[in-house]
């Protein structure tokens, strides 16, 4: 890597998952830039903007390559194929949300995001360890959301988000509008 791509790569820390493929950067891309319209966009309203990550991982991963370990050039630099979780993405996000809930059920990775959160600096991030369609029973009470805004971003490995999950979601939608 040259050096400044290694100057412009986000710094990685904490514990590194492995999944998904190329197209998880694709997927982290899309999420990073409406994290940031979004926030941009609701920043002179006067709503809370909240980010709920619901399946929220250890914040970074790298998936599998077949790259191999020894090049022309000597042993291949790993540290590139790490790359930055949803989790991290919001911490940094700018505007800065007003409050961030992690959701995450191993326990291994609700320590790496606490340790994440107390790093950012971040003054309203917290995270809940439990399994994220119960703990969305509590979060999407739409009775919290009059004054709120966010984004919930579902994240599962294969079909972990139960159908009542993506109904309570909408629930706060359609109290929004009745209010
Ligand atoms: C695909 S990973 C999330 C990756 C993350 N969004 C990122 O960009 O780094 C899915 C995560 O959901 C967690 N998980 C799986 N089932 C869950 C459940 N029912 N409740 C909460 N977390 C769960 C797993 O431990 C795993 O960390």
């Amino acid at each position: 890597m040259s050096s400044r791509k290694a100057a412009n790569k986000p710094k990685i820390i904490g514990k590194v998952q492995v999944f998904g493929g190329p197209w998880s950067l694709i997927k982290t891309g899309v999420l990073g830039n409406y994290m940031a319209f979004f926030n941009k966009a609701l920043k002179n309203l006067p709503f809370e903007r909240v980010y709920i990550d619901a399946f929220a991982g250890s914040g970074a991963f790298r998936y599998i390559t077949n790259a191999p370990k020894f090049t022309l050039f000597g042993v291949r630099d790993e540290s590139q194929d790490i790359h930055v979780g949803s989790a991290q993405l919001a911490l940094g996000v700018k505007p800065a949300f007003d409050q961030i809930f992690f959701i995450e059920k191993n326990r291994s990775n609700v320590k790496a995001l606490q340790e994440l959160i107390a790093k950012s600096g971040h003054p309203a991030a917290e995270v809940v360890r439990g399994n994220a369609n119960e703990v969305l029973q509590e979060l999407c009470d739409p009775r919290k959301w009059r004054r709120r805004r966010g984004v919930i971003f579902l994240d599962p490995f294969g079909m972990g988000v139960e159908w009542r999950t993506l109904e309570l979601i909408a629930r706060i939608n359609s109290a929004e509008q009745s209010s």
